[in-house]
């Protein structure tokens, strides 16, 4: 029985994660090439938080608004869709938790386009770790880096989720990697890679070697890794850590070394075969997602507060 109430965050101005609480609002109703989904977990973004902060206050952002770019859970209602009740899903993007209600809830209504059936035997809360920051590394690394068993990765600001991530999959590969922090004590979280590097803002020069990088500190450093890899190489920006989002004065001569090919990868456009190929890549090499912490969907503020301070290493889920 779908309820006709349920818990959610929902947000209409600039929020502090101390001040996010779960309301009671009526479970949306279906309609045609919309699915509701009973939301099992989701996961946290960066996005997110940017969002919650600041960026509720443009004008294409809906509001009031459920907050949320990203979920997994079971198909409550498939309406007019291809999708059986009860079937195991996740769901991403294309405007989820911006231009229409999100995730942080107990029901999602969710367009059909931007919902993916998945087979995998992972928990819940292993499962909400992939979709938004598997599907990033994976567009990153495969449709923008090309990356074969061959090279070298270099991952710029590796201790994300995405970071991890990427150099999980990267390793699976085969690939060498090498990944920043830019704090020294996290150097040891970063073992998963063959060479964590501390990064100073200045890293060309310093490395041999690199065909492929993985740029997630963003803009503040993008000139620079452009630098650090070899002729051939491919920089493939994807992160804005570093807060600064855009590029001005960029000079496409001077500023991209010869023969070094600078690309970008945005996660709008998640398809089923992505999320199939994901998912077969990560039961197939047997790895388990990378996840800093779990919180119940009671504990959201918590969540939201432990990420705006940086207290937790790696993906946050939120278990509902
Ligand atoms: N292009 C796309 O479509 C796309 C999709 C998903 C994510 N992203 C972007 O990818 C990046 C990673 O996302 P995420 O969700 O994985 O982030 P996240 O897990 O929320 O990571 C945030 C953490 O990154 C750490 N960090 C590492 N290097 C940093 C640096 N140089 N400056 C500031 N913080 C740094 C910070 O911790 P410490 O300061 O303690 O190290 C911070 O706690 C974000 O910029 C996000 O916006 C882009």
């Amino acid at each position: 029985m779908i309820p006709e109430i349920m818990k959610a965050v929902v947000l209409s101005k600039p929020t502090l994660a101390e001040n996010v609480r779960l309301t009671e609002v009526p479970v949306p109703q279906v309609r045609p090439g919309w699915v509701l989904v009973k939301v099992k977990a989701f996961g946290l973004n960066h996005s997110e938080q940017i969002l919650r902060l600041n960026e509720i206050r443009a004008d294409y952002i809906r509001k009031p608004l459920i907050p949320g770019i990203e979920c997994v859970g079971e198909i409550a209602d498939p309406s007019d869709s291809h999708f059986q009740k009860s079937q195991k899903i996740v769901a991403l993007m294309g405007g989820m938790g911006r231009s229409f209600d999100g995730s942080y809830a107990e029901y999602a209504l969710l367009p059909v386009s931007h919902v993916f059936s998945v087979e995998s035997d992972l928990s819940w809360t292993d499962m909400a770790a992939v979709p938004e920051t598997y599907f990033t590394a994976w567009g990153s690394l495969f449709e923008c880096l090309d990356l074969k068993k061959e090279d070298t990765l270099l991952v710029r600001g590796g201790t994300c989720a995405l970071g991890y991530a990427a150099i999980q999959i990267a390793k699976a590969l085969g690939c060498q990697v090498a990944a920043t922090t830019h704090k020294e004590k996290k150097l040891s979280l970063l073992e998963k890679a063959d060479k964590a590097v501390l990064d100073t803002g200045t890293l060309a020069g310093t490395f041999f070697g690199i065909t492929k990088a993985l740029e997630l500190v963003g803009p503040k450093t993008l000139r620079d890794t452009l630098r650090c890899v070899e002729k051939g190489g491919i920089v493939c920006n994807t992160g804005i850590l570093g807060g600064v989002y855009t590029l001005n004065g960029f000079d496409p001569i001077k500023d991209i070394p010869n023969g070094v090919y600078l690309t970008g990868f945005f996660s709008s456009y998640p398809a089923q075969q992505t999320m199939t190929d994901i998912f077969s890549f990560i039961n197939c090499h047997h790895i388990k997602p990378e996840i800093g912490a779990v919180y119940p969907l009671e504990r959201i503020s918590e969540a939201l507060f432990d990420m705006d301070n940086h207290k937790v290493d790696g993906k946050i889920v939120v278990k509902v």
